[in-house]
């Protein structure tokens, strides 16, 4: 089981946060534990004092280090990995989440203020994880992020209907549009190939629209992408006709203008192929 302890000067911000929906499940089953620690514990004088102003002058306090230091004490064993939630990290991605989840314990420092006394990133921190290129006023959102981001990685903890692996970024594509009942809505009409109940079929149909979604979306993800396929295909004794971007395009052009506009695809046009 993993286990998570958060470091925070706002400990009941992530225990409200994390009893809902899937994570609060997960915790019920015991797929994951999480507990949040204050430092204000370990602050001995009367105001329990956590942070100070920085030498040599600038903007904010800073988390000071010896309340910090005794937290970590308190949590940190042999296998725990120690993550500082900064705007100066590595950027959280499907991959990284990943690989948290295969760790044995994990601690996420949540700092505040102007951030935490580097002496503790130098000799605790095993990384520094941002959860995107912008400023926060605390780590503990971030934290959040990251929780949610990894637990959806432990087995057991999304049902049968659900998996991580047909989710956005998990095959490098984004996930195909998604409809429910009624079959017509807003005059738009669910494609039929979705209702045909051949499943080989629509696994196919919905792994190509994926690349086109990407293609559109996220031109950066679709270029790894393709050149994966191109691999492969290279690869392959018995070559196909079409290499998979002629084929994927062919495909886009078989969609009729209706089933283009239900998934979105309407702006996509021709020359968008030519990457
Ligand atoms: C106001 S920020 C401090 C920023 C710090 N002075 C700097 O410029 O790197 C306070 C805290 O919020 C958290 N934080 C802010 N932005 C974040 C981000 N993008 N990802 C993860 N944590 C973030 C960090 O824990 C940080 O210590």
């Amino acid at each position: 089981m993993l286990r998570i302890d958060v470091i925070t000067l706002f400990p009941e911000m992530i225990e409200g946060a994390v009893t809902h929906g899937v994570l609060g499940q997960a915790l019920k089953k015991d797929h994951l534990a999480i507990s949040a620690h204050t430092p204000r514990e370990f602050a001995n004088d009367r105001h329990r004092t956590v942070d100070d102003r920085p030498f040599g002058g600038g903007d904010g306090m800073i988390m000071l280090a010896e309340t910090l230091e005794k937290t970590l004490h308190k949590v940190q064993h042999k296998n725990s990995k120690i993550i500082y939630m900064s705007p100066q990290g590595k950027t959280l991605t499907d991959d990284l989440a990943r690989t948290f989840s295969n760790e044995e314990h994990l601690v996420l420092i949540c700092g505040r203020y102007g951030g935490i006394d580097q002496r503790i990133i130098n000799s605790y921190v095993d990384e520094e994880v941002s959860i995107g290129d912008y400023v926060l006023s605390g780590g503990e959102l971030g934290a959040l992020v990251l929780i949610d981001a990894v637990a959806r990685f432990i087995p057991g903890v999304l049902g049968h209907d659900e998996s991580a692996h047909k989710d956005s970024f998990s095959a490098g594509l984004l996930e195909h549009p998604n409809f429910t009942r009624p079959r017509v809505y807003l005059e738009q009409e669910v494609p039929d190939v979705l209702l045909s109940g051949n499943h080989k079929v629509i696994e196919e149909w919905k792994s190509k629209v994926s690349a086109l979604v990407t293609l559109q979306k996220r031109p950066d993800l679709f270029l790894e992408y393709i050149h994966q396929e191109n691999l492969k295909y290279q690869a392959l004794k018995k070559k196909k006709k079409k290499t998979p971007l002629v084929e994927l395009k062919s495909f886009f052009m078989s969609l009729s203008d209706k089933d283009k506009q239900v998934l979105g695809l309407q702006d996509l046009t021709e020359e968008d192929f030519n990457v």
